[in-house]
């Protein structure tokens, strides 16, 4: 606390990431990083594009990498928003289309960067409880007059929403924004995009950090209808016109150039999730059906926080979010095989040996 802070500074309550633990080798189970390294041909792009260009600004529009997003999705280069890692660009919207004082609805058990953006902005959030089964209940998104964002699939739950409810949603909710926020969509989901020819209300957000394994280099982007996109484009360009580097450009073009490693390393990470799912299934967790590059699970004998706490002894990191409704759940990254392995050999011993200090009825 400092007398030289603002009253917004003083009073909110910022994002807590992940632990990027700088001491010890972990394995890292807890920021929906991607396992694998990233394609080759990004580092071979940002190795050639290090030489004494570097001095020189990069390109305020980032328009080579837009280009290349909007080839893939067959939308129109100014159809497309490029960002610094998805999150700025969530900043960005909450800023272009609300005003302060607005609602803004979401599932209550989500992404929690939603929640800081709506106090920092002075947003009302309007929080629509998940169902029993950690669905979010898009039929509960009724006032076409409140702005929406969900993720889709959502997290920390991993589930996902079939298109045919969003289309229900975008045809009742057309007055305000709708943000679906498609971190995860690679990992077994059908994009939203193919709904924003129809839907001019409609912004669908995305990241290079998860499917694409450059949560390092911040790269995310956003489709929408052009005159969205120019939105986007006022708020930037009123913060900072340089948010992607000359290597974040490069390194971003050739990600969307191999498509070979994106396929192979999003069916490795599908594959792998089945595998950890049934294999925890079978010694009593309850896992959510996941759709993204992360599991959600609970056992029902064993508290959730003791868990993290052992395999945090072990060298082994999870999330742990100590919040309403799912304080007694863990949100587990997929890794390689082998680190899967260890989790589960862990994770195993974990709870025999504390069903066995405290054996129940
Ligand atoms: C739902 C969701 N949206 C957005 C992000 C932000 O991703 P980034 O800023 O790395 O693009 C994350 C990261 O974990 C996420 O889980």
């Amino acid at each position: 606390m400092s007398t030289f802070w603002s009253t917004r500074t003083a009073e909110i309550s910022p994002y807590t990431p992940g632990e990027q633990p700088q001491d010890q080798k972990y394995i890292k189970l807890n920021t929906n990083e991607n396992p694998y390294p990233p394609s080759p041909r990004v580092i071979q792009a940002i190795q050639a594009n290090t030489n004494e260009t570097l001095r020189l600004y990069p390109d305020p529009n980032s328009r080579k990498f837009r280009e290349k997003i909007a080839d893939y999705y067959r939308v129109a280069v100014d159809q497309v928003f490029a960002g610094n890692g998805s999150d700025e660009i969530l900043a960005f919207a909450y800023s272009a289309f609300f005003n302060p004082g607005d609602p803004i609805a979401y599932p209550d058990i989500t992404y929690s960067f939603y929640p800081v953006y709506a106090q920092l902005f002075d947003l009302h959030p309007r929080l629509v409880p998940l169902t029993d089964d950690f669905s979010i209940p898009l039929e509960k998104f009724n006032d076409p007059d409140v702005g929406i964002i969900f993720p889709n699939p959502n997290a920390p739950t991993g589930k996902l929403l079939p298109l045919n409810a969003i289309v229900s949603l975008l045809d009742r909710c057309n007055r305000k924004i709708v943000i679906v926020d498609e971190a995860y969509i690679d990992f077994g989901g059908e994009s939203a995009t193919e709904l924003i020819a129809r839907y001019p209300n409609l912004l669908v957000i995305f990241t290079l950090s998860k499917s694409r394994a450059l949560a390092g280099l911040r790269l995310g982007y956003a489709i929408g209808h052009v005159d969205l996109i120019e939105g986007l484009n006022r708020i930037k360009n009123s913060f900072n016109s340089y948010t992607l580097d000359r290597l974040a450009i490069a390194g971003g073009v050739a990600a969307f150039e191999d498509e070979a490693w994106f396929l192979e390393s999003r069916q490795k990470i599908m594959t792998t999730r089945q595998r950890i799912t049934n294999n925890l299934r079978q010694i009593g967790f309850d896992v959510v059906e996941s759709a993204a590059n992360f599991i959600f699970i609970h056992h029902p004998a064993v508290e959730a926080q003791h868990i993290f706490t052992e395999l945090k002894k072990r060298g082994i990191l999870v999330r742990y979010f100590n919040l309403p409704r799912i304080n007694n759940h863990l949100r587990v990254s997929i890794g390689t095989d082998s680190d899967m392995d260890i989790f589960f050999s862990n994770i195993r011993d974990i709870v025999n040996k504390s069903l066995s200090e405290n054996p129940h009825d």
